[in-house]
């Protein structure tokens, strides 16, 4: 499978469902491996949804190799990857000017991925997501998982995936 070098086709979703956190992860493996360059993803879902082993799972398809962490109390973390990979939370943001003091629109940039949980934490148009993704607890181990994206991106996470 071979990374996407940019974005084709208009804007699909799909819905997914995760039977596990393995499948999670998986699924987080494939996104991470086709990634353009550039790419900003909004995770939304409520708590323990699985947005933060979703990125985990993204990680060694982004070529990072420490671990990922769930950057909750300090907004951002920063993954050396084939690219730098910026991860942002917003839980605890409060005004965008915190965003901002931390660089999150800086950083949006056309080279870094740059992944934001609880994306749907900023105002309306704030930032222009390429990768939305929507997880929902649907069970103990179950996640429905909305991911609207370029068809090309859909096409070739689901159809390598099996899904
Ligand atoms: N199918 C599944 N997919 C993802 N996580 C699952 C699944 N089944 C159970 N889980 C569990 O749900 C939890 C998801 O936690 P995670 O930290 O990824 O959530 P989160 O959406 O990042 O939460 P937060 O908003 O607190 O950051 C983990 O403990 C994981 O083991
Ligand atoms: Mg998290």
């Amino acid at each position: 499978m071979e990374r996407l070098s940019s974005f084709e086709g208009s804007r699909e979703s799909r819905k997914i469902i995760s039977r596990s956190p393995t499948e999670t992860m998986d699924l987080g493996r494939r996104i991470g491996e086709l990634l353009p360059e550039g790419t900003v993803v909004s995770l939304e879902g409520g708590l323990g949804s699985g947005k933060t082993l979703l990125v985990k799972g993204m990680a060694p398809g982004l070529g990072i190799e420490s671990d990922v962490l769930s950057p909750s109390f300090i907004l951002m973390e920063e993954y050396k990857g084939e690219r730098p990979v910026l991860h942002y939370d917003l839980y605890r943001l409060e005004e965008l000017g915190e965003v901002e003091r931390i660089g999150l629109f800086e950083s949006v940039d056309g080279r870094n991925i740059v992944i934001v949980e609880w994306g749907d934490r900023l105002p309306e148009g704030a930032l222009d997501f390429d990768v939305r993704i929507i997880l929902k607890v649907t069970g103990d181990e179950e996640r429905e998982i909305v991911i609207e994206a370029p068809a090309d991106l859909l096409g070739a996470v689901t159809q390598d995936g099996g899904l």
